[in-house]
């Protein structure tokens, strides 16, 4: 894909995003800030059988958030938590297919931060 076709593609997302709002129940919820410009973002995630079967994101963000939140939550649906746990900021980035700034990194890694830390409280609460 092309360079505009890949903002085309992130400009869709941040104008129509997927799996935006809130879970009637949920396995857990975690809440990141950029810490850079203070924008909140909340995922809600169902876990069955080890697997994630439902999430939402919502919050207020810029288009590079928004859309990686959006992206995020649809690659990960139906993923085993194991798989989602070995997520990297590079795999976020080659999803979003632009150069990416050093301080829009922040923005772009907004949701799989608050993915992996919800999860880690997750386990951390099964583990006692
Ligand atoms: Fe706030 Fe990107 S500028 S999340």
């Amino acid at each position: 894909m092309s360079d505009s076709a890949y903002r085309e593609q992130i400009m869709d997302h941040y104008r129509n995003p997927r799996n935006k709002g809130h879970l009637d129940n949920f396995s857990f919820k975690h809440t990141e800030s950029n810490p850079l410009c203070g924008d909140e973002l909340e995922i809600e995630v169902k876990v069955d059988g080890g697997a994630i079967s439902d999430i939402k994101f919502s919050g207020k963000g810029c288009s590079i958030s928004q859309a990686s939140a959006s992206m995020l939550t649809e690659f990960v649906k139906n993923k085993k938590i194991t798989e989602v746990n070995e997520l990297t900021r590079e795999d976020i980035i080659e999803m979003l297919g632009i150069p990416i700034g050093p301080v829009r990194v922040k923005c772009a890694v907004l949701s799989l931060v608050a993915l992996k830390n919800g999860i880690r409280e997750l386990e951390e609460v099964k583990n006692g």
